[in-house]
């Protein structure tokens, strides 16, 4: 898959970890940055990560800040973006299971890298489970869709 992956000064070494493991696992990765752990402003990364995502320009995006809640906050700003923050494996399947989550967000002040992996992996190989969550994530789809 072609992942994108952004975080802000928060989330930079777990992003960077993150990166590493996705090119181990032979995804291809569009890194949007930051690139140092000098202050930024996670609306930033996660509003271009989120467009981009929804232009067709990657498969899924991963969104690193200290916590996750501001980068998943942000991105579900996006239309047609449904990012989900998970700290540990069992979310992480469900998001995708349940809720065909298109953005995983995490935090580098929450977990340690191995965990976050774990997450990252769980989420990838995870498929959407179609039949009452369909009529769920439509929901939520038409609501977006609302005039
Ligand atoms: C930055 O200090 C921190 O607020 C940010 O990385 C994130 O945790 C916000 O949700």
């Amino acid at each position: 898959m072609k992942i994108l992956i952004g975080s802000d000064h928060g989330g930079f070494c777990l992003k960077e970890d993150l990166k590493s493991f996705l090119l181990e696992l032979g995804h291809e990765v569009k890194d949007f940055g930051v690139f140092s752990s000098d202050q930024s402003d996670y609306p930033e990364v996660a509003f271009h990560v989120a467009e981009s995502l929804i232009r067709g320009e990657g498969d899924r995006a991963v969104l690193i800040c200290g916590t996750g809640i501001g980068m998943a906050i942000s991105a579900n700003k996006v239309k047609g973006i449904r990012a989900a923050l998970c700290h540990d494996v069992f979310s992480a399947r469900a998001a995708m299971e349940h809720n065909r989550a298109n953005v995983l967000t995490m935090g580098e002040r929450v977990i340690g890298a191995g965990l976050a992996r774990e997450i990252l992996k769980t989420w990838l190989e995870a498929e959407f489970q179609a039949g009452r969550h369909l009529r769920r994530v439509s929901k939520i789809e038409e609501y977006e869709n609302r005039e």
